[in-house]
């Protein structure tokens, strides 16, 4: 009999539930996205789903109908009724037996969650301290896939120092992104922000502030800061779907400015709320 054990159950190995089979589980073998709410709209919900069907097209994973997956996702999230909600949802490439090569019938699972976004007002009037981490991740850091233990890793590292995010920088001495944010700097009258690359995640949040920071007059200059030039640089600040723009006071332990959110990302924090509502 081919044995299967799950804690201290043991089964056939046929008797096993699929959900233990699942190639996400196995191998990160899937996708996802994280979108939220404003006020009862799903913001930017278009590009998460384009973002989504490039993060698809990149795995190989066909057989997926991006159609279908919009209207799984506002049928969950009008159900749930939350006005500020967080959208959850990955798919994987199915489930089987272990094995690297997938098998040729396999059948996409889809998970997904809709949950109240807590809103943490101090964050963003205080700002939050940021620690560098070497970016150990794989080289196609734009594919939003289910690997995610190097980002992990850096913000349990971020959290041991005390710090809310962990800024990657990889082996040319670049800042790429946050564990789970973008990363921006004003320096003199320019946004600074890294290129998109296969080295960061297209940011829908980045896309937005990009174009908040040109409706206030600053130049975008889309190059990766250094360490040492982000310590120095006026303001800095984090961009991500759940948040959208939280200043950035501490870097490395250095106090950026006078270690209050900058004048800049104040106004882009203010220029954002128009695409919100
Ligand atoms: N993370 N870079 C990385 C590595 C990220 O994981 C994220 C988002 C971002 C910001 O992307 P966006 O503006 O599209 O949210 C940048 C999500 C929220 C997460 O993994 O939970």
């Amino acid at each position: 009999m081919q044995i299967a054990m799950i804690e201290d159950r043991m089964m056939r190995v046929e008797d096993v539930r699929p959900e233990y089979l699942d190639r996400g589980t196995f191998f990160g073998d899937g996708v996802y996205e994280v979108l939220r709410s404003y006020n009862g709209t799903i913001f930017a919900f278009e590009e998460h789903l384009e973002r989504l069907a490039n993060s698809l097209a990149a795995i190989e994973m066909t057989g997926v109908d991006v159609n279908h997956i919009r209207s799984r996702v506002l049928r969950a999230f009008e159900q749930a009724g939350i006005a500020n909600a967080k959208i959850y949802f990955h798919i994987t490439r199915g489930s089987g037996p272990r094995d690297h090569l997938p098998g040729k019938d396999l059948q996409p699972n889809f998970f997904l969650t809709v949950t109240e976004l807590e809103e943490d007002t101090r964050l963003k009037k205080e700002g939050v301290s940021v620690s560098t981490y070497p970016d150990t991740r794989w080289k196609r850091c734009d594919i939003k896939s289910l690997n995610l233990l190097a980002n992990v890793l850096a913000k349990r590292d971020a959290e041991r120092k005390g710090c809310w995010e962990a800024i990657f920088v990889n082996d040319e001495g670049f800042i790429t992104e946050g564990s789970s944010s973008a990363f921006f700097g004003i320096v003199g009258d320019k946004l600074r922000t890294a290129a998109l690359t296969a080295n960061i995640l297209p940011s829908i949040t980045r896309k937005y502030v990009i174009k908040a920071a040109k409706n206030i007059g600053l130049k975008v200059e889309e190059e990766s800061l250094t360490p040492v030039q982000a310590r120095t640089a006026a303001e800095l600040f984090l961009g991500v779907t759940t948040r959208d723009i939280i200043p950035v006071v501490k870097f490395d332990g250095q106090v950026i400015g006078d270690g209050r959110p900058g004048r800049y990302t104040q106004m882009l924090i203010e220029e954002f709320r128009k695409f919100t509502g």
